[in-house]
C-alpha cells in the first residue's frame, strides 16, 4: 500500500461527527491522505454508533456491502466509536474486518492501520482518562463552505439510564481543559468557522479542577459548565454557541442566566424527557420527576423567554401501560415542544434494562405509541413555528436550500430552519429575515433591509 488513501463514514450522534473531525486530523498529521470519496480510498473507517438496535442494522448492512468491494480490491477496513467493542468478536471471525478501534484510543489508530497493513493485529488498552484536549482540527477542515461545528467538551457518561450503551462503549465521563476548549474554538473562529456546538452526553456535568494551584494569572482552578460558557462568550464574541445534550437532572439556575446574558449563546435547550411518566422515569434511572421538570421549563421560560426548547422521547419502554404513555402525551400538550426527536426503546446488550428488566411492550403497540407522538410532535412544531411569522431575526447562512438552489439555507438563534429567497449574500453572514410562512419544521422568510 504506497498511498495511504482513508475514507470516514459516520453513523451516529454529533459526538461521532465530531470524532472524524479528530481523526481526520490525527491521519493527516501522520501522512495519510483524505478522500471523500469510498471508491478511492483504500483504509475505510465506519464509525460506528450503538445507541439503538437500528444503528447495528445499518451498519451490519453496510458490512455485507462492502464485502463485494474487498473481494475485488485491497482494501483495509477498520470499525471504530462505539459499536467497536461490541462487535469485535463477531466481525473478527469472518475476517472482514481489520481492526477495531474503540473511542478512548484514537490517537492509536495510525498504529491500527499500519499492523493491520502486515496482516498483524494491534493490541491498545482504552485510556480511560481521555480527553483529546490537545489535538486540534481547526485547521483539517476540507469543505471551504463548512461555517459551523463540534467540540466535545466532555466524553462518556456516569449517569447509568437503564436503557443506555453510552456508559459502557464511552466510559465514564472526564471534562477537558477549559483552556483547550478557548484555545481550540479562537483557532476554528480563525480557520472560517462562525457557529460552534459544545459537545457532551451530558454538558451540564462539566467540571475541571486545576490540579496544583495555577501560577497563570487570570485563571480559574475550577470550571463549571456555566463558567466555561461565560468564558467562551467572552473570548468568541463573534462566534455563535451552541451546546448539547444537557440533563434535566443536572440543568443549574446559573447556566441559564448565562445563557440569557450573552447574545452569541444561542437560545435552544435541547432537554431530553424520555418519559412524563414519574413510574417510568424511575425504571429509566432518570434521577428528575416530571413535576421537576416541568418546574425547570418553567425557569427556562422565565429567565430566557425566547428560548426554544427540543426532547428526545422514548416510547415503549419495560413496563410502560397505557395510563404511562398518556402521561408522555398531557407531558408534551402542556409544554409544546419546538421539536424533538423519538424513538421507541430497542433493549441494548449489558445495560441494566437489558439484564434485570423485560422487554414486555409489543412491538405494534411502540409502533402505535411511536406514531401517536410524532404525529402530536408535528402539530406542536407548526404551532410553535407561526409563533414567528413577522418577526425580524438574525439568520446565519449555511448553504443553498436543497430543494431550491435561488433560496439560502440557514438557522436562527432557536436552531430552526430558515430559507430565504438569496439576493447577494454569502455563506457564513448573517442576514437579517422577515418571517412570512412557515411549515411544520421550516421557517419561510425574506432579506430585510
Ligand atoms: N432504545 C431506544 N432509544 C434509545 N435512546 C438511548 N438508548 C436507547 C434505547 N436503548 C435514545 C434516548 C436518548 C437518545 C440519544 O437515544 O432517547 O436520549
Ligand atoms: Fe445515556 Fe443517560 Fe448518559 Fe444520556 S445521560 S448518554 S441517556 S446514560
Amino acid at each position: 500500500m504506497k498511498k495511504k488513501i482513508f475514507y470516514i463514514e459516520n453513523y451516529g450522534c454529533q459526538m461521532n461527527i465530531s470524532d472524524s473531525d479528530l481523526i481526520t486530523s490525527i491521519l493527516l498529521n501522520n501522512g495519510f491522505i483524505l478522500s471523500e470519496n469510498l471508491d478511492q480510498a483504500n483504509i475505510i473507517l465506519l464509525n460506528s454508533c450503538s445507541i439503538r438496535e437500528k444503528a447495528e442494522l445499518t451498519l451490519k448492512k453496510k458490512l455485507e456491502q462492502l464485502k463485494f468491494l474487498k473481494k475485488n480490491k485491497k482494501i483495509l477496513i477498520g470499525i471504530i466509536g462505539c459499536f467497536s467493542t461490541i462487535i469485535k468478536n463477531f466481525f473478527l471471525q469472518e475476517k472482514m474486518v481489520d481492526f477495531f478501534v474503540n473511542p478512548d484510543s484514537y490517537r492509536e489508530i495510525p498504529n491500527f492501520i499500519y499492523y493491520s497493513i502486515k496482516g498483524k493485529q494491534y493490541y491498545h488498552t482504552p485510556n480511560k482518562n481521555e480527553t483529546y484536549s490537545d489535538i486540534s482540527f481547526a485547521k483539517t477542515k476540507q469543505n471551504n463552505n463548512k461555517i459551523t461545528t463540534f467540540l466535545s467538551i466532555t466524553r462518556g457518561c456516569n449517569n447509568m439510564c437503564t436503557f443506555c450503551i453510552v456508559p459502557f462503549t464511552r466510559g465514564r465521563e472526564r471534562s477537558s481543559d477549559p483552556y483547550s476548549i478557548i484555545k481550540e474554538s479562537k483557532h476554528l473562529y480563525q480557520n472560517g468557522y462562525k457557529e460552534i456546538t459544545l459537545l457532551g452526553q451530558n454538558v451540564d456535568s462539566y467540571l475541571w479542577k486545576e490540579e496544583k494551584e495555577s501560577m497563570i494569572q487570570n485563571r480559574e482552578n475550577i470550571v463549571d459548565f456555566s463558567k466555561l460558557l461565560d468564558l467562551l462568550a467572552q473570548e468568541i464574541p463573534l462566534m455563535r454557541i451552541r451546546f448539547s445534550t444537557s440533563n434535566p437532572h443536572d440543568m443549574s439556575s446559573k447556566v441559564l442566566e448565562v445563557i440569557s446574558k450573552h447574545e452569541n449563546i444561542c437560545k435552544h435547550i435541547h432537554l431530553p424527557v424520555q418519559s412524563g411518566s414519574n413510574k417510568i422515569l424511575k425504571l429509566m434511572n432518570r434521577k428528575y420527576t416530571r413535576e421537576k421538570y416541568l418546574f425547570l421549563i418553567r425557569k427556562i421560560r422565565n429567565i430566557i423567554p425566547n428560548c426554544s426548547i427540543s426532547h428526545d422521547i422514548m416510547t415503549g419502554f419495560c413496563n410502560e401501560n397505557e395510563k404511562d404513555h398518556q402521561e408522555t402525551i398531557s407531558l408534551m400538550n402542556e409544554i409544546k415542544y419546538n421539536y424533538g426527536y423519538m424513538f421507541s426503546y430497542s433493549p441494548r446488550p449489558g445495560t441494566y434494562a437489558y439484564r434485570k428488566l423485560e422487554d414486555n411492550v409489543p412491538k405494534h403497540i411502540k409502533k402505535r405509541r411511536l406514531k401517536e407522538i410524532i404525529d402530536l410532535q408535528i402539530k406542536h412544531s407548526f404551532y410553535r413555528m407561526q409563533e414567528h411569522l413577522g418577526n425580524v431575526e438574525e439568520v446565519l447562512i449555511e448553504g443553498e436550500s436543497k430543494k431550491n438552489k435561488q433560496y439560502w439555507y440557514g438557522r436562527n438563534t432557536q436552531n430552526l430552519i430558515v430559507v430565504f429567497p438569496k439576493k447577494s449574500l454569502n455563506i457564513g453572514d448573517l442576514a437579517n429575515v422577515e418571517i412570512i410562512d412557515t411549515t411544520s419544521a421550516t421557517l419561510i422568510g425574506r432579506i430585510c433591509k
